[in-house]
């Protein structure tokens, strides 16, 4: 319960901002009475992810943030490997994702992401027979290579005909809204297409999205308040909230129907099956009762995990291999490679997801923008017991432990002196092989027991994609155009990534 009112708090960081302190001379924020570092955080909100990197490179790996007094926002900043391995790995059970998790992302429900002890290792186990189903992957071959043909050639070739300005963000998430609802639900929602409709389902998403991030800036007294309010993030969190059961509930009855008419069914053992066919119709031996109330919580949280963490990868990797021709040449030359013999390789070409797994360059390439650039730029956890890290530090219920992934593939300590710099050829080994980085180094992933599950899959179509548009297109970002992350759950461009695309073969 907080002893100090908001609008005091409000007051001494207006206070704080006008005399213009935040930085003690060593560059980390300073602890005033009070507020804590809160107006530090305030001050530097809108470049979030660069400021807590160049703390924690200033602080070797391991920072104490102070919260305002009496609520329970302390945080243990840390990017120190052993920490990682610690928390993710060797002492896991002491850092489950907890009440306060669950408390900012209430949204998803029982998920799997809110969920931990028997129901998570459970949903897991099933989530990863699923996923690991060869009907899924022939199911995510076609799909992958279908919007790819259908929806992303015929777009880019039009643009590249109007010689317009295009935001690629904004075409990768609607390419893989609609890639990831198929792969979820069955359904496709065609938001990938010429005219660039306006999808409910994507705005409620990314609404619901910019909310929670909010919950983790501000004291949870502060935006339950909002909440009880109606108003601010809040207000669209509680719209698009509505908007996302309603499209949910929606797929589940028409997928019932579908199933009862025998509709998927016939289909799926040639084109393989959805996910939530699976879920629907596989007795799973572990028992878990797929009603309405879990299906829901499945498929956004699917939808949630593969969405916008492919999108946003896809994104930064076209920046980088924008601004790298050498890169992209070395790309192009490796996947023509892929194409086969009997083929024009100086041609057009879509690539099929298949054959594409052996390109070591390309994967080092998404690997090293994946590095740089995480789509989940932050994770945290708390302990149930006090536990000192092996760091030293000491942790205790009652405090945050955040783990900055977008700060940790920029340490020194971590990646060496080049660590700021591009350089896909990090991930290969003297042999030619990619070189395997820990995930407790290399953490967009994620470490340990709740390590993402549809690695493979994002790979599997972020291949495809980039195979297909680095063969056929140059991709031209338009002069002047600033990029700078945005600050959310989801790592984007704060104002897309505005570019030119030309076709590079006639016809
Ligand atoms: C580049 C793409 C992707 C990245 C960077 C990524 C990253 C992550 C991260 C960091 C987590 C841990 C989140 C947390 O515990 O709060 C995670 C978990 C998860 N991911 Fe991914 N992911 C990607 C794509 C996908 C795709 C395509 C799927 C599904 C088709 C997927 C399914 C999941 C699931 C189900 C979990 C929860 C695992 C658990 O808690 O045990 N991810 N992912």
């Amino acid at each position: 319960m907080a002893l100090v009112s908001y609008p005091e708090i409000l007051v001494a960081v207006i206070f704080f901002l006008f005399i213009g302190g935040f930085c003690s001379k060593k560059g980390v924020p300073w602890n005033w009475p009070i507020v804590g570092m809160f107006a530090g955080l305030l001050f530097h909100v809108h470049r979030i992810h660069d400021e807590a990197a160049e703390i924690l490179e200033k602080t070797g790996c391991t920072f104490l943030f102070k919260g305002p007094w009496f609520c329970n926002m302390d945080m243990l900043g840390t990017t120190d490997p052993a920490n990682v391995h610690y928390i993710m790995s060797s002492n896991f059970s002491n850092f489950p994702k907890g009440t306060e998790f669950r408390k900012m992302f209430e949204v998803l429900g029982d998920g799997i992401f809110n969920a931990d002890g028997e129901s998570w290792r459970n949903q897991r186990k099933l989530g990863q027979s699923m996923i690991n189903n060869p009907r899924f992957h022939r199911f995510l071959a076609k799909v992958t290579y279908n919007k790819v043909e259908k929806g992303l050639v015929p777009l880019l070739d039009h643009l590249s005909e109007q010689g317009r300005v295009v935001d690629l963000q904004d075409v990768f998430q609607r390419l893989t809204f609609d890639t990831t609802c198929m792969l979820v639900t069955g359904f496709d929602t065609k938001c990938l297409s010429i005219e660039f409709p306006e999808v409910p389902f994507a705005t409620a998403l990314e609404d619901v999205e910019e909310a929670v991030f909010y919950r983790h800036a501000l004291p949870e007294t502060l935006w339950r308040l909002l909440r009880w309010l109606g108003i601010g993030k809040e207000k669209k969190l509680r719209k698009g909230w509505k908007t996302l059961d309603h499209t949910i509930a929606e797929y589940i009855s028409m997928k019932r129907e579908e199933l009862s008419k025998g509709i998927t069914k016939l289909r799926e053992d040639e084109d393989g099956a959805d996910l939530l066919t699976s879920y629907m119709t596989e007795d799973n031996a572990i028992g878990l009762k797929c009603d309405g109330k879990f299906l829901r919580d499945t498929i956004l949280n699917f939808m949630i995990a593969g969405r916008d963490t492919t999108s946003s990868a896809l994104t930064w990797f076209f920046w980088l291999v924008s601004k790298n021709p050498l890169v992209e040449s070395k790309i192009r030359e490796e996947i023509e490679t892929a194409i086969p013999e009997k083929e024009d390789r100086k041609g057009r070409h879509i690539f099929k997801t298949e054959g594409l797994n052996k390109l070591v360059y390309l994967h080092a390439a998404m690997c090293e923008a994946l590095r740089l650039y995480p789509p989940v730029p932050f994770q945290h956890k708390a302990p149930i017991q006090p536990d000192v890290l092996p760091s030293g530090h000491k942790v205790d219920p009652k405090m945050k432990i955040f783990f900055p992934v977008y700060a940790m593939g920029r340490m020194t300590a971590i990646w060496g002196k080049d660590c700021l710099e591009f350089k896909p050829e990090r991930w290969i080994s003297e042999l030619g092989k990619i070189k395997h980085e820990p995930s407790y180094k290399f953490f967009s992933f994620n470490a340990g027991p709740r390590t993402c599950i549809g690695k493979e899959v994002a790979f599997t179509q972020m291949k495809a994609v980039a195979a297909t548009i680095i063969h056929n297109y140059h991709v031209e970002m338009v002069k002047g155009h600033h990029v700078a992350p945005n600050v959310s759950i989801i790592l984007y461009m704060k104002r897309g990534f505005k570019v030119r695309v030309s076709k590079r073969w006639g016809g």
